[in-house]
């Protein structure tokens, strides 16, 4: 293991509640390793890596796997947890490797990273001719109840509208972006997939809390709990059913192969 170098944080996390809370963002990334299909003795980056989970099933193929994440939190628990394998803290659109990489893989983290141009470049780069991008993010309209409800809660407690931190694109804007960027795309799925928070007794407040603590930070100590409440409120009609919270996501799914 390696821990290569350090970069600003951009999003405070709760790495072992991610993983105990969480612990979904993961298990679906199963048929994405299916689609990337790594090979014994390939080399892969697996970017966004959070704490590690798929960077290690992709390892547990025979290949040589580095695992990058922006939150230095995440990595710290991925080190830990898989002390074999590499992991360096990094910026999705500012990096680069020394080597050439069969393959750049990545689950529910694209849509994390700013500058998504950026992104695909640094991707382009990181990848020998012919190497593919196998990659789920959210889609637009992703969380769409859940971050109406945000909007509307803080604009009912009299806060100013947050910036959501969220880049959730549709597919024909992405497979442009993936286009001038230099890849031609090979297969690109947009679905809906809603999502039990089997791990969250409170809902939707339990996942603001998770995915969107930076924005609670502006806000003053006494109006979190009441925020919150009013979050869950009105969701609610849209997320919760008799069996529990099911939040919203729409996923944006797509294999690419460096033109
Ligand atoms: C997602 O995986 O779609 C997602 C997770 C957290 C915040 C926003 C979106």
């Amino acid at each position: 293991m390696a821990l290569r170098y350090d970069t600003p944080r951009l999003m405070r996390w709760n790495a072992r509640a991610y993983d105990s809370s969480f612990g979904y963002v993961s298990a679906h990334g199963a048929p994405l390793i299916e689609l990337l299909d790594p090979q014994p003795g390939e080399r892969i980056l697996d970017l966004g890596c959070g704490t590690g989970v798929l960077t290690a099933d992709i390892a547990a193929r025979g290949t040589t796997v580095l695992g990058m994440d922006g939150s230095a939190a995440m990595i710290e628990v991925a080190v830990s947890q898989h002390p074999r394998l590499e992991f360096m803290v990094g910026e999705g659109s500012n990096f680069g490797v020394g080597v050439p990489y069969d393959a750049v893989f990545s689950n529910a983290a694209l849509h994390w990273m700013g500058h998504p141009d950026a992104v695909i470049r640094c991707v382009r780069t990181a990848l020998t001719p012919g190497g593919r991008f196998v990659a789920e993010m959210g889609g637009a309209g992703n969380c769409a109840a859940l971050t109406s409800a945000m909007l509307t809660a803080w604009r009912e407690n009299g806060l100013p509208e947050p910036e959501l931190p969220w880049y959730f694109p549709s597919p024909a804007e992405y497979a442009a972006r993936l286009e001038q960027g230099g890849f031609t795309v090979r297969l690109l799925e947009y679905f809906d997939r809603p999502t039990p928070l089997d791990e969250c007794p409170n809902g939707a407040a339990d996942w603001v809390r998770m995915f969107a603590s930076s924005l609670l930070d502006g806000v003053p100590p006494a109006t979190v709990e009441p925020l919150l409440r009013r979050v869950n409120e009105l969701a609610a009609p849209a997320l919760r059913r008799e069996s529990g919270w099911v939040a919203d996501y729409v996923r944006l799914r797509f294999a690419a192969v460096r033109a």
